[in-house]
């Protein structure tokens, strides 16, 4: 096949939810199409489960489940689909923004009982400030649940999103009846329910259609016919510019665990969604169809296996085509760099492959020379930009507690935040190692993986800081800048880069310090690379 229909085909997207909306249910039965898998159940959910924050061995079993569910691929009507996992757990949340990084679109999973939870909103916010196309599901439909114009309105309102529906329900819960599909234009009643298997449906073709009315009764029907006349009064037409920009969400109502629904989405999903976008750089801005290779690190998996240190990079493929065996420029560490066996991503498993196209994701053996944020390339020198580092909420002091093992625990560390798990700080007072992470759980990760892959041991000694954010001025001789640094001596560390922390120990003390120190810039956000 051509290189630009190779481009052409691809969708690689994530699906975004709080956990529980039913992301996992949704990502099996897309696969059921795709005929990647031809039972639902054989693909294991990446949730770490609520209560499990200190079962170790979970939190390892768990991490196994990730590297299998990271990349799942299928073809689909000559589509080929990559479909990026996106951890729900709210610990976990900066892996997922970082992913969100290498999607071309999301899909938005929303229950229909629960409405929009916290997490989904942190995430459409993060996809709403990068123009991301997201679809919305509104799943669950078999059960009872909110008024769907109801939840259309929150789905506005909360999420900051204008949508269009281009499919609505008839009846919920235990009255499901069926969906007008208002993208293909027919009625699709909901007959069986084998959970396994893709659901029968009858389709009609017009409100006309013979045996409609008696199919679903005629309140359903006159509920119906009212609710159509609403929709198209209120809400916009589609319009693929606008959903491509950002600036128009389509949605959808179905019932991932009743496959039910969910044919039409893809089949819509396959002919909007966008293929593989070009990127900017530090340099310019690369568009997937130059001949050129190059690519970004979004995330990196550590080998379950702790006898190999090896590690696999995930590198999402922007522009021209990735080859077995041929140098590559490491940006970052400027030199050369050759794949023997760069694994690509299908269904659950994962092969050795030649060649990869924009859009494509490609694991790559590594003993420790990627970190999240590098770019390889096929000599340019230059860097993607935009894989975000988030200001860290939760802090603690690392302690070594076997002093025989300063080195392992050196290194693990060093590795680790590699990785993204965590961001280490140094206090510039009196050099103690600081650990920031997002969420709570990463604290027990790390001490169970620098124990069980470095044989290294720890302890956390709490710190109190409310946020890190890096510092910036525009003049470094600035008085105000250099009282600050003065006066903020105690609470100044630095990062891993080298650039300046300031811990701010309380919401109060930011904002005064925001005040006082104009010519200071503070950021929550810092780049990757
Ligand atoms: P997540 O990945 O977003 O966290 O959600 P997941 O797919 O694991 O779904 C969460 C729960 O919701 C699961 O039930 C799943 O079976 C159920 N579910 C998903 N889609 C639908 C649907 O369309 N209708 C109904 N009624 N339920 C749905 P569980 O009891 O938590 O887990 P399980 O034991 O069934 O796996």
């Amino acid at each position: 096949m051509e290189f630009l229909q190779e481009i052409q085909r691809r969708r690689t997207f994530g699906i975004i939810s709080h956990p529980d909306a039913g992301k996992t249910t949704l990502t099996e039965k897309l696969l059921l199409y795709g005929g990647a898998i031809q039972e639902a159940g054989a693909v294991k959910s990446n949730k770490i489960k609520k209560g499990a924050t200190s079962d170790f061995m979970e939190i390892e079993r768990q991490r196994g489940i990730s590297v299998a569910t990271s990349v799942l691929a299928f073809n689909y009507k000559n589509k080929k689909i990559n479909i990026l996992d996106t951890p729900g757990h709210k610990d976990f949340a900066e892996d997922t923004f970082r992913t969100l990084t290498a999607v071309d679109s999301v899909i938005v999973v929303i229950d229909v009982a629960k409405g929009v939870e916290e997490q989904t909103e942190k995430l459409v916010e993060v996809c709403r400030m990068r123009k991301i196309p997201m679809i919305v599901f509104i799943n669950k439909l078999d059960r009872e649940g909110k008024d769907a114009f109801d939840l259309l309105d929150e789905v506005e309102t909360k999420l900051g999103l204008r949508v269009t529906p281009l499919s609505f329900p008839i009846g919920m819960g235990y009255n499901f009846k069926g969906i007008y599909n208002l993208w293909e234009q027919n009625i699709q009643i909901f007959e069986s329910t084998d959970k396994q298997k893709i659901a029968k449906t009858i389709v009609y073709d017009n409100l006309e259609d013979e045996g409609l009315e008696d199919a679903i009764g005629d309140q359903s029907m006159a509920e119906l016919k009212e609710s159509l006349e609403l929709l198209e009064g209120v809400y916009p037409a589609f319009d693929k510019k606008e959903y491509s920009e950002g600036d128009l969400q389509p949605l959808f109502f179905g019932s991932a665990l009743n496959n039910f629904g969910v044919k039409e989405l893809l089949d819509c999903f396959i002919e909007i969604a966008p293929a593989p976008l070009p990127k900017s750089t530090d340099k310019r801005i690369i568009h997937p169809y130059e001949a050129d290779f190059s690519g970004f690190v979004f995330k990196i998996h550590a080998n379950m296996d702790p006898k190999h240190r090896d590690r696999l990079a995930f590198v999402k493929i922007v522009s021209g085509t990735f080859k077995r065996n041929t140098p590559y420029f490491h940006v970052r560490h400027k030199k050369k760099l050759k794949f023997s066996s760069p694994n690509a991503f299908f269904a659950e498993k994962k092969e050795v492959v030649d060649e990869s196209f924009p859009g494509d994701i490609v694991g790559l053996h590594d003993t420790g020379n990627f970190k999240i944020g590098d770019t390889l390339t096929s000599g340019e020198e230059m860097q993607y930009k935009g894989i975000p580092s988030f200001s860290p909420e939760h802090f603690r002091f690392i302690n070594n507690t076997d002093p025989m093992k300063a080195k392992q625990l050196g290194k693990g560390i060093d590795q680790l935040m590699d990785e993204g798990v965590a961001q280490l700080f140094t206090l510039n007072l009196n050099g103690r190692k600081v650990i920031g992470t997002v969420g709570a759980l990463q604290f027990e990760v790390i001490q169970y993986r620098l124990e069980h892959e470095y044989t290294a041991k720890c302890s956390f000694e709490n710190f109190n800081i409310h946020k890190a954010c890096w510092v910036r001025t525009e003049d470094n001789e600035n008085k105000n800048y250099q009282d600050f640094l003065k006066v903020k001596q105690k609470f100044l560390a630095t990062d891993k880069k080298g650039q300046l922390v300031f811990f701010a120990d309380s919401a109060f003390s930011l904002q005064m310090a925001q005040q006082n120190y104009p010519e200071v810039t503070f950021e929550f956000t810092s780049e990757f690379g």
